[in-house]
């Protein structure tokens, strides 16, 4: 296929945010050539430039374009829509609304982060459960879903456990509250005692991630953040057809094996349409009581794979035992940690740049409340 014509298909896949719908069908995307050079260009406009989630929106237009062959080079043209372009935009974005049946209960609007890597062991599930507490302590509501059927570990590190209760057709989330929020997990070892689900293959476990999705009661939802097993592409696949929204975030060690690792999973992700959206680098050295630092795994992987996949690295979090501790009693390292440290600047990032809280941003929240009301005049 001509790659102009093959970069605007997949540009269909980038949402706005704010609108949760496809900026192609939005009609915000003009122009979009590829030059012989390997060079895009591609024209956008937007309700209003001035805003955190242009960025966001800035950010997935190129991923979308690294996920194409032959494409070197990524410009993208940001414009603002004229008065008569913004009606129309809103008249579609009303249709879309109407017509989309939602598949869960998660709103397109609701950003998902899911937290993958190439390798094991590398702390994916400490990674999830810390930023998902970090996050809860802003006051916000943060959806867990533990998709690591085989090695589930997110009721023991955050503390979560009971059974799973339905009320209608719907799963209910478990719940822990922190400060002025709160966690709502899931748990596919809720479902499955451990020796049992040893034994499910691939297409049953996608199923049953699919429906801990889409048959459980995720509202309210600020965040959903999915820890998942490693290197498991299906589940990835499986999650983005049913959360369009979804970005993962990369976790690897410095060690120069699980570097190659992350490489071939950024890779995987992009050739399956889905987002890259940042990096973290965790057991990135080791503070020794005696003060001195040592990088037992080598230094400088984290920022040298930032550029190589072209995503930003968004923590360097260091192998301490507190960490671990905290996990293994129920009592995750960040809920004791300094605003100050590294998950809630970690938190902090996510909120304020790589997937900040829609409702709050502002930016066509005008827009945005004028179409909701739409909405219900409708229905
Ligand atoms: N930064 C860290 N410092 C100390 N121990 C850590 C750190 N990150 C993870 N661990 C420990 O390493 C092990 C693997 O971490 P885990 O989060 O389960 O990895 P994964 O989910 O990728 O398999 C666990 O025992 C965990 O407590
Ligand atoms: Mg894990």
């Amino acid at each position: 296929m001509d790659r102009s014509l093959h970069l605007r298909e997949r540009l269909g896949l980038v949402i706005d945010p704010e609108l949760g719908a496809s900026i192609v069908e939005l009609g915000m995307v003009g122009e979009v050539e590829v030059d012989e050079t390997g060079h895009a260009r591609v024209q956008v406009s937007l309700t209003t430039l001035g805003c955190p989630l242009r960025a966001q929106i800035d950010r997935d237009i190129r991923e979308a374009a690294k996920s194409i062959d032959g494409i070197e080079s990524v410009e993208v043209v940001m414009g603002v829509l004229e008065p008569t372009a913004k009606a129309a935009l809103m008249k579609k974005a009303r249709e879309i609304a109407q017509r989309a049946a939602p598949l869960t209960t998660i709103p397109l609007r609701t950003p998902v982060l899911m937290i993958a890597s190439g390798k094991g062991g590398v702390g994916k599930s400490s990674v999830t459960a810390n930023l998902a507490v970090a996050l809860a302590m802003t006051g916000r509501t943060i959806g867990v879903l533990d998709a690591d059927i085989w090695g589930f570990s997110l009721t023991r590190l955050l503390g979560i456990h009971g059974d799973v209760e339905a009320r209608g057709a719907k799963m209910i989330p478990l719940e822990r509250n922190l400060g002025s929020g709160r966690i709502r997990l899931l748990s596919m070892g809720m479902l499955a005692p451990e020796d049992q689900a040893l034994l499910w293959r691939g297409l049953v476990v996608q199923k049953a991630v699919a429906q801990f999705i889409q048959d459980a009661d995720w509202s309210g939802i600020d965040y959903l953040l999915i820890d998942t097993p490693p290197g498991t592409g299906d589940i990835a696949m499986t999650l983005a057809r049913i959360l369009p929204q979804m970005g993962q975030i990369l976790v690897t060690t410095p060690a120069i094996a699980a570097q190659r690792v992350a490489v071939r999973a950024a890779d995987f992700a992009r050739k399956s349409n889905i987002r890259v959206i940042g990096l973290v680098e965790n057991m990135s050295g080791f503070e020794c009581s005696c003060g001195l630092h040592h990088d037992l795994f080598g230094v400088g992987g984290g920022s040298a794979l930032s550029g190589e996949l072209d995503v930003p690295l968004l923590a360097q979090i260091p192998l301490d035992a507190a960490i671990s501790e905290g996990s293994d009693a129920g009592v995750p390292f960040a809920l004791g940690e300094p605003v100050s440290g590294v998950f809630h600047r970690l938190a902090e990032v996510i909120l304020t740049d790589i997937a900040p809280p829609v409702g709050a941003s502002g930016c066509s929240a005008r827009l945005l409340d004028a179409l909701e009301r739409a909405v219900e005049a409708a229905n």
